[in-house]
């Protein structure tokens, strides 16, 4: 006789306490990574309009937010700068006074508990809103590199804990890293975002950065959404030069993706949850077609189990604060 007549699957699943004990995923607050937008000037409180509960903030406004974030136990925020004056050289990114180093400073006063990641990145700051140097409508890479790692340098001198290039130039973690040593930041780890795609899921954070480029695309730089093994080449690539977390983004159509550099290397991995999944998740529930609380849980839920360490998430306040109810 076939065993299979015998399974019964369901018998685990006849409780709650059941469930719970065989339970294999675990999302916990401590997995928690929150975005916070930074804008130069005073009293700003801008809800972003495709991002429901996100808001970019003034520093004078900036402490009600993190008080909050802290209260709540995430452990973790990651900050973004938009600056009022752009240039063609991002110059904003790596003043010494730029809107990010002047964030850091206050957070780190305020809580020097809480982790504070610096996104290292130029589109923020560049006229043209690409993530590195142009000419003509070419971005180049290794005068990229000298930009970025000075931004890199600068966000460690105000106080960042974690530095997370999100540029995509080839050798930028080596040559960050570099910079880093040499300016005395040894101990400062690099959070690379590894394995970027050229996404239409960052539409929303665009509009909140202000970083949308003004001519062509990310795509000799950003990774093809159809490609697999190209992902482990930029996962191998940042793990021989030296980070020590690796990123994949965006998060929720890239789940395999996630799970292959889980698989693939050593190194915790970062799951980014971004803009754009925020955005359809919010809607949809903001209309009464989903239900927020459980579908944001479910999915934060599935990037854990696909391998993600940690999540960096729009959600993590309320995925916080739901954890907190049970
Ligand atoms: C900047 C950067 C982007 C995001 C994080 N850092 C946008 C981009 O590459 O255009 C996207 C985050 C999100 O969509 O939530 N390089
Ligand atoms: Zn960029």
């Amino acid at each position: 006789m076939d065993n299979l007549q015998f399974r019964r699957n369901r018998r685990l699943r006849n409780s709650a306490t059941l469930r719970s004990m065989v339970r294999e995923t675990v999302l916990r607050k401590e997995d928690l990574i929150y975005p916070v937008f930074v804008v130069e000037g005073e009293d700003v409180k801008n809800e972003v309009s495709s991002m429901p509960g996100v808001f970019q903030l003034s520093l004078d406004r900036l402490a009600t937010e993190i008080d909050e974030v802290v209260s709540l136990g995430i452990p973790a925020i990651i900050l973004f700068g938009i600056p009022t004056e752009k240039d063609a050289v991002g110059t904003g990114a790596y003043h010494d006074h730029g809107i990010v180093q002047q964030a850091i400073r206050f957070v780190k006063e305020h809580h020097p508990e809480l982790v504070i990641i610096a996104d290292t990145c130029l589109c923020e700051y560049t006229d043209h809103g690409h993530c590195g140097v142009v000419e003509g409508e070419k971005v180049l890479n290794e005068p990229s590199l000298d930009l970025l790692t000075r931004t890199a340098v600068s966000q460690a001198e105000a106080g960042a804990d974690i530095i997370a290039p999100s540029n995509m130039m080839d050798g930028f973690v080596a040559a960050i890293r570099q910079g880093l040593d040499a300016a005395g930041f040894i101990d400062i780890p690099i959070m690379s975002y590894a394995v970027k795609y050229a996404s239409a899921y960052y539409g929303p954070f665009r509009d909140a950065a202000d970083s949308a480029p003004q001519f062509g695309d990310r795509k000799t730089y950003q990774m093809d959404p159809a490609n697999r093994i190209e992902a482990m080449r930029e996962a191998e690539s940042d793990v021989m030069e030296g980070a020590d977390f690796l990123i994949v983004k965006p998060a929720l159509s890239y789940l395999d993706i996630v799970r292959d550099v889980k698989n693939s290397f050593s190194l915790p991995v970062v799951a980014y949850n971004v803009s754009g999944e925020y955005a359809m998740v919010k809607a949809a529930a903001l209309n009464g077609w989903v239900d927020e609380k459980t579908i944001v849980l479910e999915t934060l839920t599935s990037m854990k189990r696909a391998g993600a360490d940690l999540i960096m998430t729009y959600h993590a306040k309320d995925a916080a604060r739901w954890l907190g109810e049970k």
